[in-house]
């Protein structure tokens, strides 16, 4: 932990250097990619990005002990335990190397810490994680940005086929916690109505289309409040009195929305209140809250769209780009478009699906975001070498866009490439 501080506590050293060649060959600056340690890297953005990043997506190593295309082991002998008593229950509990996963949180912890300071005060992270470092993680991020702040909880089902190899339990899902810098200063998030949402509301007046919707509220009662349990009188003179705990809501409101409100008898001659809910509101379509089971893609798909980019799936399970998309959208569609693009940053870039988000959401709602992304080209060179290439390739495809996409031209999306260096170092990081 001493030297999980230390890291966080020592200031930025070393150096970052455009790569002019890529910026030559990629027009516009806008989005940008650092290669190196994420950690002095972070430290450099502190100064490089005063105004604050929106939002911050990250898929940190998880600790699996895979070395297919980068370090992801972090477990390391614990030496200092002292030796068992013989005949003890406890043999190979403490002992066994496998379980200390300290050297992990010591990775982590300073980047996180570095993280939330980015963050602007209406800021938030989201961070990908299998159900090994969950608790790890939790633990962690609870103490750096704070329990309060912990936005929720998405279950990510990651898989819809069964496999094979796993004699008790066969994980389809891992997580994504979700941490505002300040939830108190953190907009709702929205996400769009489905298509067959939209198609309910089959009914229209001069305000557009509406559905109608119970007035009495559904659900149990958590929080009764007496202001929304009143009588209501029906066109007959009859008194209506509330088929469940509450209605949704106070008789001010019923009394002002009247032209919202329809009365209707069913068959057995009991009347019911609806009210109208309407497609289209002041701040335009209407959305809905997620919910935290996200089942709309899996890894088969981002295996997939990495393939179709670059001709090779050859990484260990790139995330879907529609996953990190819909995750940006929920926090950066709110009304009014921002008069400054937001930044998102992804400090863990692995083959840059982020990128391909933030181009794919900008294309599609026209509004402007910057992506930062930081990726290692350390550990393995053969490997990380061609993470970054696949980085490029899939960067450069998401500016060129679909030719038949006709906003392509005004989303130029340009690129720039910087390299991180250590102090005394030029070659490698
Ligand atoms: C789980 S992968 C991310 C995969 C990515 N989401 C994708 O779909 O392609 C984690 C990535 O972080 C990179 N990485 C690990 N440690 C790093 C560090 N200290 N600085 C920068 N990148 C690092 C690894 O090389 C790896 O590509």
């Amino acid at each position: 932990m001493e030297e999980a501080i230390n890291d966080l506590k020592a200031p930025f050293s070393g150096s970052v250097t455009e790569d002019q060649e890529y910026s030559r060959t990629i027009p516009d600056p806008v989005h940008r990619l650092y290669t190196g340690d994420n950690l002095p890297v972070l430290k450099y953005l502190l100064a490089e990005i005063p105004q604050g990043v929106k939002l911050i997506y990250i898929d940190p190593p998880y600790n699996t002990g895979s070395i297919l295309n980068y370090r992801d082991r972090f477990s390391v002998p614990c030496k200092k335990t002292p030796p068992l008593k013989k005949n003890t229950d406890l043999d190979g509990w403490v002992t066994n190397p496998a379980t200390d996963h300290s050297p992990w949180m010591s990775f982590m912890f300073p980047r996180l810490a570095i993280a939330r300071q980015l963050l602007r005060p209406d800021g938030v992270i989201f961070t990908s994680i299998d159900d090994r470092e969950f608790p790890r993680l939790k633990l962690l991020m609870d103490w750096i940005m704070g329990e309060k702040n912990h936005v929720g909880t998405i279950v990510w089902r990651k898989k819809v086929v069964r496999g094979r190899g796993n004699r008790h339990i066969i994980p389809q899902t891992e997580y994504i916690l979700c941490y505002a810098r300040d939830v108190s200063m953190l907009p709702p998030f929205r996400e769009p109505l489905t298509d067959d949402m939209i198609d309910s509301y089959t009914k229209k007046d001069a305000s557009g289309p509406y559905k109608e919707i119970p007035l009495a509220k559904s659900g149990t009662a958590h929080s009764p409040r007496p202001n929304l349990v009143y009588p209501i009188t029906a066109p007959d003179g009859s008194t209506i009195h509330c088929p469940t705990h509450q209605w949704r809501w106070s008789e001010k409101t019923f009394l002002e929305r009247q032209n919202e409100i329809i009365f209707r008898k069913t068959r057995k001659g009991v009347w019911r209140v609806l009210t109208k809910q309407y497609l289209e509101t002041v701040d335009g379509l209407r959305f809905r809250t997620p919910t935290s089971l996200y089942d709309k893609v899996t890894t088969t798909d981002g295996t997939r769209e990495l393939r179709s980019i670059s001709g090779t799936g050859n990484f260990d399970f790139p995330k879907p780009s529609r996953l990190i998309r819909d995750l940006i959208s929920w926090a950066t569609t709110t009304p009014p478009a921002p008069t400054k693009p937001e930044i998102i940053l992804d400090f863990f870039a692995g083959t840059a699906p982020t990128a391909q988000a933030v181009i794919d959401l900008n294309r599609e709602d026209q509004r402007r975001r910057i992506c930062y992304l930081v990726q290692n080209r350390i550990e393995l060179p053969e490997t990380t070498d061609k993470i970054l290439e696949l980085a490029k390739i899939r960067i450069q495809k998401s500016r060129e866009g679909s030719p038949e996409d006709p906003d392509r031209q005004d989303f130029p999306e340009g690129f720039r490439l910087y390299h991180y260096f250590p102090p005394a170092s030029r070659e490698g990081s």
